[in-house]
């Protein structure tokens, strides 16, 4: 398991997330309650960016149909979706941010 540098802590204020390609991955960063998540930002129900979706608590609602996903495990909350999203673990390292590969 190797770990990439994403972006440092600081780009990323709570409340707010980022959209990332890292290894021909679209992938989003998104601080909850001053806790990292990274998630796949494809919605897995058609071809729309998570990151330009809706937090609500730990859940991202797809901004083109609705579906929502849990932020934590990638488990859809809401349809249409049907399928969980991928997740990614960090690791937060000098004030980095560091995605598991
Ligand atoms: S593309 Fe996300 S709900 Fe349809």
């Amino acid at each position: 398991m190797n770990l990439i540098k994403v972006c440092d802590l600081s780009e990323i204020p709570n409340g707010n997330t980022k959209k990332f390609e890292i290894n021909d991955e679209e992938i989003t960063i998104c601080n909850i309650n001053n806790q990292i998540f990274a998630i796949n930002d494809n919605c897995s129900h058609d071809e729309a960016s998570l990151q330009e979706g809706f937090i609500d608590g730990y859940e991202i609602e797809c901004p083109m149909h609705g579906a929502k996903f849990d932020i934590r495990t990638g488990e859809v909350t809401c349809l249409p979706a049907v399928s969980p999203i991928k997740t990614y673990n960090i690791k937060i390292n000098n004030g980095a941010i560091e995605l598991e590969i």
